[in-house]
This record gives structure tokens, C-alpha cells and sequence, in this order.
């Protein structure tokens, strides 16, 4: 695991956004795989400041989401498909038919083997970028979910709801169930970025470094066993590795 620390959050999303970019320049039809959350917004900023500055195109590249909430339509302004339209998508070349989230709105156990052998089709994702939830979720492999699981249907925990609930009118309008790449799936990725920043991640990250193997008590912590991840994280996020 490589350890790219720095000052703050402007320079993560910088520095995430500098190495999606090389992925792209390398190979232009690169599938992506993409989070939502506060922490990826600035990420976004840069590779659309970027698109509209270089002219970095996507129109060979594929998307994948890690996730979206269950039972709620694409439209919603609070589903994952919205994040991603009025973050990325509507301001880059990336064609309609080439960008993938999970559907919240079928959640059948066909509907998730779709999605995996989906990624598989595309030839699997080349740049997986994570955030981490405090509780060491990746995607909303919330702990206790199986290491090696595929994309499934989770129940999410108190801790998560409430801390998404600052996207939503109120807690109780943060749906209870959401369906997310499995960490078996995200494992599969060739390279992983996580993205953290903030004293509220300092916790989470410093239990994640310390584990040396993968303890389903912690998702985040099946990551040591992944040849390519690089984690960028800003210093409040970094504050309690000793
Ligand atoms: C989002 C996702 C989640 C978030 C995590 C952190 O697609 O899969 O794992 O990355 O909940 O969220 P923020 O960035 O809002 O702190």
C-alpha cells in the first residue's frame, strides 16, 4: 500500500485527479471506477477544470459506481446516478450508453451477477477510486460483509445513515438499504485510489494501516491484501498514525 500524504483536501483531490488523469493519457479507453460522497466532489472539480482546459477526452472511456441507494428512481436529486450527472457527467464527453451505476431500483440477485459479469465484459476496472466511511466501509460493504463477496444488496448501518443524512432533508429520508460492488469486486480492480480527508476519517484510516490481514470487522482492511492501491490523504486524515 503506498501513502501519499498531504496538506488538505484541495491537494487530494488534486493529486487523484493528476493520477486519473496519467491512466487516461496511458490508456484512453480505461474503465473507471467511480464513488460519490463528499470526499470525491473536488476530484471531479479538477478533471472537469481539466476536460475544459486540455480538452481530455472520454469518449472511449467506461464508468462503473460502486453504488446506490435501493428504492430510489435515477432522477431522485438524491440518487448516486444525480451525484455523478451534475458532478462529472454533464460537464465531460463521456457518451450516455458508457457510464454504469448500480440500479436502485433492482435489486434482484440476477440484477447483481449483471453488474459484475458487466464490469467483467468491459474487461474489468482498470482505476478503482474509494473513499472510506468511519466505520471502514468501502463502497457500503458496511463490517461483518464476507471479504470476498460480489455485488450485493446491504442493509446500512445507523452510523452511515447518519452520516449521509447532510445529503438529505433528514435522516429518516436516507433509504435503509443500498446495493454496492461486493469487496470481492472491488478487489478485482487492477489499481485502487482512496481518497480521505478530515479528523472524522483519522480513526478509520489509522485503523486500516495498521492491519497486516484482511479482518472482516473492518472492510477497508481487506485492501493489504491488494498489489496496487494508493491511498492520498490529507494530514487531519493522517492524524492518529503514530
Ligand atoms: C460512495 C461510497 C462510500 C463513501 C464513504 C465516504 O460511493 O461508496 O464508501 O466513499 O461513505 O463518504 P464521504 O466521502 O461522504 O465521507
Amino acid at each position: 500500500m503506498k501513502i501519499i500524504s498531504v496538506s488538505d483536501k484541495n491537494e487530494m483531490s488534486k493529486k487523484a485527479a493528476q493520477i486519473i488523469l496519467e491512466l487516461i493519457k496511458e490508456k484512453p479507453n480505461a474503465v473507471l471506477g467511480l464513488a460519490t460522497g463528499g470526499t470525491p466532489e473536488g476530484t471531479y472539480k479538477e478533471l472537469v477544470a481539466d476536460h475544459q482546459k486540455n480538452e481530455t477526452s472520454y469518449c472511449q472511456i467506461h464508468t462503473v459506481n460502486l453504488d446506490e441507494y435501493v428504492g430510489i428512481n435515477p432522477e431522485d436529486p438524491n440518487s448516486y446516478h444525480s451525484y455523478m450527472e451534475s458532478h462529472f457527467f454533464k460537464y465531460i464527453d463521456l457518451p450516455k450508453d458508457q457510464r454504469f451505476l448500480p440500479d436502485g431500483k433492482n435489486t434482484s440477485v440476477e440484477a447483481c451477477v449483471h453488474y459484475d459479469n458487466l464490469i467483467e465484459s468491459l474487461g474489468g476496472v482498470d482505476l478503482q477510486l474509494l473513499g472510506i466511511g468511519r466505520n471502514g466501509h468501502i463502497g457500503f460493504n458496511e463490517p461483518g460483509t464476507p471479504l470476498t463477496m460480489g455485488t450485493h444488496v446491504v442493509q446500512l448501518t445507523e452510523s452511515t445513515r447518519k452520516a449521509n443524512a447532510r445529503f438529505f432533508g433528514s435522516l429518516s429520508e436516507v433509504p435503509e438499504q443500498a446495493i454496492t460492488m461486493g469487496i470481492g469486486t472491488i478487489l478485482k480492480s487492477k489499481k485502487i485510489v482512496l481518497i480521505a480527508s478530515g479528523e472524522e476519517k483519522a480513526e478509520a484510516m489509522n485503523r486500516m494501516l495498521h492491519f497486516s490481514v484482511p479482518d472482516d470487522c473492518f472492510p477497508a482492511s481487506a485492501l493489504v491484501q491488494h498489489p496496487d492501491v494508493t491511498v492520498i490523504a490529507d494530514e487531519a486524515a493522517l492524524s492518529l498514525i503514530k
